[in-house]
């Protein structure tokens, strides 16, 4: 499916609508629906389950979403978080510079400065994509969303940009209040904001959207010493490194991430491992492993904090983009806060009495949204006779719906019984309307994995219908097992 089909059936089954769609087109801002906010929250509760509460070594925090000003000066965002623009001379609209540019020239434009762009404009001949107007000057745009806090005009604050300054400026009480030592992470999951010049593709590019982050500090002498890194090295992952890029190569090669750390696209064992998890979770998911990537970040495109990036790309339709970034974001942020802050930052390594600045070697960075969205490419399917959302049982918005065969007799009572048992455990969707084949059709488009029909039989004998999304076939089993099957079923 492209991306229209996508939206439109996101807006038909009410996973996604547009922001307040009564007053018209409001771009880049999107609102889940009662489906949507389910898988959005069941990724957001996969993730956080699997990467902070499962280990021991993440914990996690919830920052607020404007914090101290000072706070981007210290990172650098006020600075270098920049687009490059270019405004049309005859309908004055603004674009982003990088994108209208790799749109004419159909390749990807990574990382030019804004002269190189401005002559690529110029040299191309570059027009407006709505007007054919003259292209002007590309200039940096700031992505920051500034607001005021306070009866004081000139109180500038800003809607953060990334999650991960929360993360920075919570490092002291976070190691004070938990005695977290080294190699560890802090982790959160909120809101961003982008004031982006123009978002597009439905929920890939977006002004508002909530990120998944974790920043790992180690101490550098740590740097080859990541103790799960043995778990990952045979996975098999596709690979576009720096040096096949400057060599103008835009096709994968397949390697094991040991080779791939050898071949020197990630900075170290830790860089390594958190792109090899993340990179099976994804597989894990049902993601078809022709359809992911780890592309290294050539060094021109490189965050202004960064020593070291990967990209897990997905193959959308719009081609091979980001669905998450692992950055090596070394001791940047720290020792900015410590220099902005006058607070010192350091980490006292008891044995051998020496402070250190601790290093983040990886920094794995995704958005809901996209995960959403890639989940949505992979498993939406038109079948001969049905639309079904074949995603992982984990993430379905509902596990279980439940269908009293007729709406009549003992048959909504027995049901309804059914359903208050299951919901206690399980998300369920209780239908009486329609036929039974209606039901399940519109269970199989929103991803329901299963599917309960209560018919005369069950009122004598306890047992009812199962029905397996991805298979479709049927089972009679016993009321008072299914709860113990479906959870076998959903950890399978
Ligand atoms: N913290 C990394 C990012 O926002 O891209």
């Amino acid at each position: 499916m492209n991306i229209d089909e996508i939206t439109s059936y996101c807006r038909r089954r009410g996973l996604v609508f547009p922001t307040a769609e009564i007053y018209g087109n409001y771009s880049g801002f999107y609102d889940y629906g009662p489906v949507g906010v389910e898988i959005s929250n069941n990724i957001k509760n996969l993730w956080w389950k699997t990467f902070v509460q499962s280990r021991e070594d993440v914990t996690g925090i919830n920052g607020s979403i404007i914090t101290h000003p000072k706070v981007w000066e210290a990172s650098g965002h006020i600075a270098s978080f920049t687009d490059p623009l270019t405004e049309c001379a005859k309908c004055h609209k603004r674009w982003r510079a990088d994108h209208v540019i790799s749109d004419a020239l159909k390749k990807p434009i990574e990382g030019l400065k804004i002269e190189e762009l401005t002559k690529l404009i110029q040299k191309n001949n570059i027009k407006c994509p709505d007007c054919k107007g003259a292209l002007g000057v590309v200039q940096n745009f700031n992505q920051m969303f500034t607001t005021n806090v306070g009866a004081v005009e000139a109180n500038t604050a800003y809607l953060r940009p990334e999650t991960a300054q929360s993360i920075f400026v919570n490092y002291k009480p976070v190691m004070d209040s938990t005695r977290m030592k080294p190699p560890f992470g802090i982790a959160q999951i909120g809101k961003a904001f982008r004031n982006e010049i123009s978002p597009r593709n439905f929920l890939f590019r977006l002004r508002e959207f909530e990120q998944m982050e974790i920043e790992y500090f180690i101490q550098k002498k740590q740097l080859s010493e990541c103790a799960y890194f043995d778990e990952f090295k045979d996975l098999k992952v596709n690979v576009l490194s720096e040096k096949e890029q400057h060599k103008g190569i835009t096709t994968n090669s397949i390697m094991t991430i040991s080779k791939a750390l050898k071949e020197g696209v990630f900075n170290s064992e830790w860089h390594a491992y958190w792109t090899a998890i993340f990179y099976k979770w994804y597989l894990n998911l049902g993601v078809n492993p022709e359809n992911l990537r780890v592309r290294q970040h050539v060094k021109e495109e490189l965050s202004h904090y960064s020593a070291g990036t990967v990209d897990i790309e997905y193959n959308y339709p719009m081609g091979w983009k980001e669905l998450q970034g692992v950055a090596d974001r070394t001791t940047y942020d720290l020792t900015q806060h410590e220099l902005f802050s006058k607070e010192k930052l350091e980490y006292f390594d008891e044995e051998t009495r020496k402070k250190e600045i601790l290093y983040v070697a990886a920094e794995p960075s995704v958005s809901v949204e996209r995960i959403f969205l890639t989940l949505l490419f992979e498993g939406l399917k038109e079948e001969k006779e049905r639309t079904v959302l074949k995603i992982h049982p984990l993430l379905a918005p509902y596990k279980i719906g439940i269908f009293p065969l007729v709406n009549k007799d003992a048959l909504p009572v027995k049901a309804r019984e059914v359903f208050k048992e299951l919901s206690a455990e399980y998300n369920c969707f209780y239908d009486d309307s329609g036929s039974i084949g209606r039901r399940y059709r519109r269970q199989d488009e929103i991803g329901t994995p299963y599917c309960i029909t209560i018919d005369f039989d069950t009122i004598k004998d306890n047992a009812a219908t199962l029905r397996d999304r991805d298979t479709m076939k049927q089972e009679r089993v016993k009321i008072k097992d299914l709860k113990e099957i479906i959870r076998k079923k959903l950890i399978q």
